[in-house]
């Protein structure tokens, strides 16, 4: 995204040409971001020649995970219907790795017949059911184990998985438990310990803490890991003073864990490759102003961009065209969905807008579509990559047809 005479161009097309074309609300991807993205990823952690595991949940668009193949990534999934969509992306099953606390026995069984890479199992349960596939097929099955460090990732408080108070993972005590009970196992190659500690990570001191658990218990048990997955987490700047992880820092710490360690390491990437490479195209619908405030009524709302009502989260909104007219009053961005968390933004004052302009949310590439939902019976919009100088759409907008 980029300004060019006040006007925001993504790539080398001007954002209005593309909401004329396709409409509004509409998810809008630059595939060059994504490639740089993903591009520093590696660089960042060049030096420990990790496997990465692009974390599907965040973003699940086919034509997406095409391109992500296309770099030798893999994915980290949570379903079947991620597993089928990474496997029809063309992934090679043995960078898929399969999370999440409730695998069915479907699901399972489902994965073991596709050869992943492994199952991180969160759950004692979970691991007897796998061994009881695994009995069945007469298999010996590779699973990695994810423990739960009880560690304050200091993120978002809904979005923080690694204290013992979270569901995820398994605790120490249990987890050296099981180890031991596993050993000799006639079904199960416990290969990978995993873990992952939240999401929106912009401080590596809590990676720092995880990875000396990590450390710890590992020395603990003497258990030979073929793999260690970090999980994901990497935090980027939703705006401009937000902070930026130090991933010179991150990966120091982990090449001074792989000296006493020889195993590989997994990442599980989501936001960190996605996020910043999209935007929310949306049209002003009314301005409604008031004694207090002006409301600013979009025709985007929490049933496409659900993040700011779930979480309280932030996101940019930039108008495509920018003038030097303040307006010195509360500007509230709202949806037109009836719930009063419909709210993506407030603002002290904004450049003077007007009805049927249209505006940018920022950085929606990760957890935006994907969370998308028909509330209100509303379609949801479509999605469009740029990449050279070509738009396509990737997904196209739901027709109130099809979900009537
Ligand atoms: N691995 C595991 C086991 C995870 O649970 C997650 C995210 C990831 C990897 C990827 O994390 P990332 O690199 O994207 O931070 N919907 C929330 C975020 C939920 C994250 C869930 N787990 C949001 O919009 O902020």
């Amino acid at each position: 995204m980029n300004f060019k005479k006040n006007k925001i161009y993504i790539e080398n097309i001007e954002a209005k040409n593309i909401a004329k074309k396709f409409g509004t609300p509409s998810y809008c991807y630059s595939f060059n971001k994504l490639k740089k993205n993903i591009q520093s990823f590696k660089n960042n952690f060049k030096s420990i020649n990790p496997l990465i595991c692009f974390s599907v949940k965040s973003n699940s668009n086919l034509q997406i995970l095409k391109e992500i193949r296309k770099f030798g990534i893999g994915a980290d999934v949570v379903s079947k219907g991620e597993l089928l969509i990474a496997l029809k992306a063309g992934i090679n099953p043995k960078k898929i790795v399969f999370s999440g606390i409730g695998k069915t026995f479907d699901e399972i069984k489902f994965a073991i017949e596709k050869n992943i890479l492994l199952i991180n199992a969160e759950s004692e349960s979970e691991i007897n059911e796998i061994e009881k596939i695994a009995k069945n097929k007469n298999k010996k099955i590779d699973i990695g184990i994810r423990l739960n460090p009880n560690i304050n990732a200091k993120t978002l408080k809904k979005i923080s998985t690694g204290k013992n108070e979270d569901k995820f993972g398994i605790e120490e005590l249990n987890f050296l438990k099981i180890l031991k009970k596993l050993k000799n196992s006639k079904y199960l190659n416990i290969i990978c310990l995993s873990v992952h500690i939240g999401s929106q990570i912009t401080d590596y001191r809590p990676y720092e803490k995880m990875i000396s658990v990590v450390d710890k218990i590992i020395k603990k048990s003497k258990h030979k890991f073929d793999f260690i997955d970090l999980g994901g987490g990497m935090g980027i700047k939703y705006d401009n003073k937000a902070k930026s992880l130090n991933y010179k820092k991150y990966n120091l710490i982990i090449k001074k864990f792989l000296k006493k360690h020889n195993v590989k390491i997994i990442f599980e990437p989501g936001r960190s490759i996605i996020a910043d490479t999209a935007v929310l195209l949306t049209k002003i619908i009314y301005i409604k102003k008031t004694n207090k405030k002006n409301f600013i009524i979009l025709d985007a709302g929490m049933n496409d961009l659900m993040r700011p009502a779930l979480y309280g989260s932030t996101h940019q909104i930039i108008p495509l065209k920018k003038n030097n007219k303040v307006i010195n009053k509360i500007h509230d961005f709202v949806g037109p969905i009836c719930e009063s968390t419909d709210k993506f933004l407030s603002l002290k004052k904004y450049q003077k807008v007007n009805e049927k302009d249209i505006l940018a949310i920022y950085d929606v590439g990760a957890y935006g579509m994907v969370l998308s939902s028909n509330y209100n019976l509303r379609t949801k919009p479509p999605e469009i990559m740029i990449k050279k100088s070509s738009l396509r759409v990737i997904l196209k907008r739901q027709k109130l047809n099809n979900i009537i």
